[in-house]
Order: C-alpha cells, then structure tokens, then sequence
C-alpha cells in the first residue's frame, strides 16, 4: 500500500480531513495595521510560553512580519467566520467596519469579541518551503471567553457539533 506520490495536491487533500481551530495573526506594519486567518497556530512550548505559526512569504502580511518585534494571536468564536473570511480575503479592507479593533500591547492590533488573544514576541522565523515558521513568546493576553471556537474542516468553516 504504498499510497500516492507526495505533492502540493496530495497534501490539500490530506489536511482537508484535519479539523482546526481558526486563528487570525495580526501585527503592526508601516502602513498600518495587517493581519491573516491562520490555522497553523499552534502551542510549542510551556516554559518559556512559546507558539508558532506558519505565514507565506507571498502573503500581504509577511513584510510586516518581518519587521517587527511583536505580533497578536486571536482564537476566533464560532460567530466569527465573517471576520475570518475577511482576514482570509485578498485585498479587503481587514480592519475597516465592521471589524472592531484597538491597539494593545506593544502597539499589536488587537481584535474585539475574540475567544482569546496574545501579544507575542517574535523569537524566531524559521524557513520551511515558501512559509516561514514563526516563533513567539506570549509576553501579554487574556482568555476572555469561554465561548464556542470556530472550526475549519474539507474547505469551510464549522463548529462543534455537541
Ligand atoms: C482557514 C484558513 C486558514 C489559513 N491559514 C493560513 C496559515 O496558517 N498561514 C498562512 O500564511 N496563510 C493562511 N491562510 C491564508 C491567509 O489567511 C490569506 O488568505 C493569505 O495570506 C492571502 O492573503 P493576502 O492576499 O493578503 O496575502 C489561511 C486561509 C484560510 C481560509
């Protein structure tokens, strides 16, 4: 059973059967703030709290990335595929209405009405074929909801079903 030959393709398939909790990243640029939908976040470490993220070096966000110390995690709730298609939506106005945001820690836009969020400090980028591993110790945040998390699964966005 020697399955098929790897490629771009076999991996879509595969990770389409991944179910994954959706995130959005956010950082402060030049220009403004910029920010993606993320599902590749995950917890790396305890102590020292580390997480990681995988960004592409062709996205609009990863300038900005790139030249700063800090970035935001938000954990989006299962009201939120809005705001994850739009942080997920080439060239839209990301932090125009309705999306509601301020400046937190470290001048890190930080999303309103999230399950949670984290003010991060970049540690390490990684490079990992045309994505770059983020690292970053959490320094700031607050779990602010126990509410319901938004899901991504075969190519949309779900919730929990119990
Ligand atoms: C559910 C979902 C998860 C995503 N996860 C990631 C991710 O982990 N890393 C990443 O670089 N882009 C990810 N993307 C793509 C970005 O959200 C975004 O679409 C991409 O950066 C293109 O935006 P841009 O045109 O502003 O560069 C994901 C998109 C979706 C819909």
């Amino acid at each position: 059973m020697p399955g098929r030959p790897g490629s771009p393709g076999l991996l879509r398939s595969v990770f389409r059967r991944h179910a994954a909790g959706v995130a959005v990243i956010t950082a402060r640029g030049e220009a403004g703030p910029v920010g993606f939908t993320a599902t590749s976040l995950t917890s790396v470490s305890a102590d020292p709290p580390l997480v990681s993220f995988g960004v592409g070096t062709g996205a609009s966000s990863w300038p900005a990335i790139l030249g700063t110390d800090h970035i935001g995690v938000h954990i989006l709730g299962e009201h939120q595929e809005e705001l994850a298609a739009t942080f997920a939506r080439s060239g839209a106005d990301r932090f125009g209405p309705p999306t509601v945001w301020r400046e937190g820690p470290e001048g890190v836009p930080v999303l309103d009405g999230v399950l949670a969020w984290l003010v991060c400090r970049i540690t390490g980028r990684v490079p990992a074929g045309d994505h770059r591993i983020v690292i970053a110790e959490v320094v700031h945040g607050d779990p602010v909801s126990a509410g319901r998390p938004l899901l991504y699964h075969q190519g949309r966005f779900t919730a929990l079903r119990d």
